[in-house]
């Protein structure tokens, strides 16, 4: 009785594992096929902390933020850093970069590429501009794989040469409405020179209806990815163009008009926000262009015993009691982003310039050297200067000033702190300036 019931159990197990066998068996052979499929399909695929971000179908943001840049061009000051936009856009049969990131941020833009493909795959790298805030990372870039082409215009081209060593072999030059098609996504260049370097160019992706202009259209701003997330996106817009387009008007107008007739969802430039909101931007840069300025006056000055500033307070009071609206900087303690600011739509500016050490205080210098490059729009100026033994600061910021289009409408040049008499002719030149500040578009 027990040994039947023994081999009853066998029995039992047997047909068991019969039956069990090819199942397990089957599950274990699938997990396996599984396995191999996701492996070799998504090897590329790292887990990352690094956040990029798709902005449209197969088009990703795969730039980085540099929260803590100061200063730009050891010259332009950053207050809210700065951010380099780089874009990766998967075609079906070839995969692109549109520009790259500043030195130093090299692994972040590979670590984000890494997570959406293998960079050996990569088949051009789009280079807009070849100033190293976004082409710095091209030999970084051009060194995943060696079949990969920078895609950029002739100039670009012997930029790429010079800056970055990238041999002509590896170099593909697209003229103006030129196009490469990646597969269901085609690029068409569009040359943009001085926006902002004499190699500039927009790339416009015509099935997404997105315009990659780089630096235009660009502000300096760490925080946040779409324009509609930033309420003062203007403020820093305008700030930008005065310190960066303000210098290329003509070219700026140029660049626009190239574009007016593209259907445009998007601006994704190499700097700050992405636009969604294109009437915004559009409006203000078609202003900014044409330098339409309003009924305001910008005051610069320099002062170091307060003679200049005393000049400074009865102009400024004058032209604000006409109606006019007024800006006023004290030099020494001035962001000089500001005044690029409000340069961009200011009708006069008013230069308070003491002499000292024979020559003009050297804030007032950089001031006035300032306003020469920048090429405000401005049209009107006034100078108000004060001295200790000997006043020349007037003449040479005239000098300075030189074949500018400013129209002087008043100086004056003191000894000292002003008088009751200096007051009054000070007031005189601030009605003076108002009554053309209203008079003038
Ligand atoms: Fe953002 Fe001209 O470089």
């Amino acid at each position: 009785m027990h040994i039947k019931s023994i081999i009853s159990e066998f029995k039992v197990k047997l047909i068991e594992y019969f039956i069990a066998f090819p199942f397990i068996t089957f599950v274990c052979f699938s997990s396996f096929i599984f396995n191999q499929f996701i492996l070799s399909n998504v090897k590329v695929i790292k887990m990352s902390w690094r956040n990029f971000v798709k902005i449209s179908e197969n088009v990703y943001w795969v730039g980085a933020k540099d929260w803590n840049r100061r200063l730009f061009d050891a010259l332009i000051p950053l207050p809210k850093g700065t951010s380099y936009n780089a874009y990766l856009v998967l075609g079906e049969k070839k995969k692109a970069l549109v520009d790259t990131v500043n030195p130093g941020f090299e692994n972040e833009l590979e670590d984000k590429v890494k997570q959406i493909i293998d960079p050996s795959d990569l088949d051009y790298v789009v280079m807009n501009h070849a100033e190293p805030d976004h082409a710095g990372a091209v030999p970084h870039v051009m060194a995943w794989n060696s079949k990969a082409k920078l895609v950029t215009t002739r100039m670009g081209a012997k930029m790429a040469q010079v800056y970055y060593k990238v041999p002509s072999e590896r170099i593909e030059i697209v003229g103006d409405q030129s196009t490469i098609d990646l597969g269901g996504k085609t690029f068409r260049f569009i040359e943009a020179p001085m926006l902002h370097w004499p190699e500039t160019m927009f790339t416009y992706l015509q099935e997404d209806k997105i315009l990659f202009p780089c630096d235009f259209f660009g502000s300096h701003l760490a925080k946040e990815l779409y324009d509609d997330e930033v309420e003062d996106l203007l403020v820093h817009a305008q700030r930008y163009f005065g310190e960066i387009m303000m210098p290329f008007r003509l070219n700026a107008e140029k660049g626009l008009d190239k574009i007016k007739d593209l259907e445009i969802k998007m601006i994704a430039p190499s700097h700050g926000p992405i636009h969604r909101n294109l009437q915004r931007i559009l409006e203000a840069y078609r202003k900014w262009v044409k330098g339409e300025t309003k009924q305001k006056a910008t005051i610069v000055y320099a002062t170091m015993w307060g003679s200049t500033e005393k000049m400074i307070r009865p102009i400024m009071e004058t032209l604000a009691s006409e109606g006019v609206e007024v800006v006023l900087y004290n030099l020494s303690m001035a962001d000089l982003g500001d005044l690029a600011k409000d340069l961009v739509d200011s009708r006069a500016i008013i230069l308070g310039a003491p002499t000292v050490l024979a020559g003009v205080h050297p804030l007032a210098l950089y001031a006035t050297y300032l306003v020469k490059v920048l090429r405000p729009p401005t049209k009107f100026g006034a100078i108000l200067s004060s001295y200790g033994w000997g006043g020349v600061a007037i003449k040479h910021v005239q000098e300075i000033l030189g074949q500018s289009k400013l129209e002087v409408v008043g100086t004056l040049e003191i000894n000292g702190p002003p008088s009751e008499e200096d007051i009054k002719q000070i007031v005189e030149i601030g009605k003076n300036l108002a009554k053309k500040i209203k008079e003038t578009p």
